[in-house]
């Protein structure tokens, strides 16, 4: 992270930090789980609200009057009507309950409908992806930069994949029928937050989605954008919290890959 920190992100980072400590120690059950023929499903649950039990007890300690949206809890309308906190305690839970470590906690802040601020922290690799609007985008301590690629062609793209019991399957499907054509590669890392900090670090291109939720990209929109993305929906505009879909690349990228996009009639 910046060595400007203020105090508000870090009181972001020392909430992620807690609740990953928690979710570590949980992983770590998972795997001797895996092998039950029950499966870890309520024990990951139980993990994922243990989680947001404590970001929701951190924020709300140290600013009080702040409202949330929070995956689990829902919103909680705060005194303080300028300021949400976005939170998602366990993004990629289909990952962690296959022991796998692409997982991480995801907290946003909006500020007067605009988002300030984003912390994305992976406790498995003790990877602190942070950003506040104007300061720049930081892994660590290390400062980020979106990949300078030009091409489609050369461009490693991210994106989720509609599973069993969501829409959008066709759409998907027609999507990917035109653009592996087109690019170098794409992946699906089964986390949308990570998604984004990937593109704010350069390690992918491009990410695009559709039907998501705020508190899957709330602080990774922030981050990729002080990284130097262009994240939008697929107007080119800001509702990417109202639509559910995202897009975020370089300005180049950006364009050719939203020409093959497909909007919902
Ligand atoms: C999911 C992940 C995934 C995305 C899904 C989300 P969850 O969140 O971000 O990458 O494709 O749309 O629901 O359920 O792991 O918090
Ligand atoms: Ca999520
Ligand atoms: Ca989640």
């Amino acid at each position: 992270m910046s060595s400007n920190v203020s105090p508000t992100l870090n009181v972001m980072i020392s909430a992620a930090r807690k609740a990953g400590r928690s979710l570590i120690r949980d992983f770590g059950e998972v795997e001797h789980l895996q092998v039950s023929v029950k499966g870890p499903a309520n024990f990951v649950s139980a993990a994922d609200h243990k989680a947001e039990d404590i970001i929701f007890r951190e924020l709300s300690k140290s600013r009080g009057t702040y409202g949330f949206l929070m995956e689990e809890r829902g919103e909680i309308v705060g005194a303080d009507k300028t300021h949400t906190w976005i939170v998602d305690p366990l993004d990629g839970t289909t990952n962690f309950l296959h022991s796998n470590p692409l997982f991480a906690i995801s907290i946003g802040l909006e500020r007067e409908g605009q988002l300030v601020a984003g912390v994305i922290y992976n406790p498995a690799s003790d990877e602190l992806f942070t950003a506040e609007k104007g300061k720049g985008a930081y892994l660590n301590d290390r400062r980020l930069r979106v990949a300078a690629r030009k091409n489609l062609g050369d461009a490693l793209v991210t994106t989720g994949i509609p599973h069993r019991g969501r829409e959008g399957h066709a759409r998907f499907l027609k999507e990917m029928d035109v653009l592996m054509k087109e690019v170098a590669g794409i992946r699906r890392t089964g986390s949308a937050a990570l998604d984004l900090a990937f593109v704010a670090a350069g390690r992918f291109d491009a990410y695009w989605e559709h039907n998501l939720q705020p508190w899957d990209v709330a602080a990774g929109i922030v981050i990729a954008r002080e990284a130097g993305a262009f994240v939008t929906d697929l107007n080119g505009g800001d509702k990417m919290l109202e639509t559910g879909d995202v897009l975020a690349a370089n300005a180049t990228i950006h364009k050719a890959l939203g020409s093959y996009l497909i909007r919902k009639s």
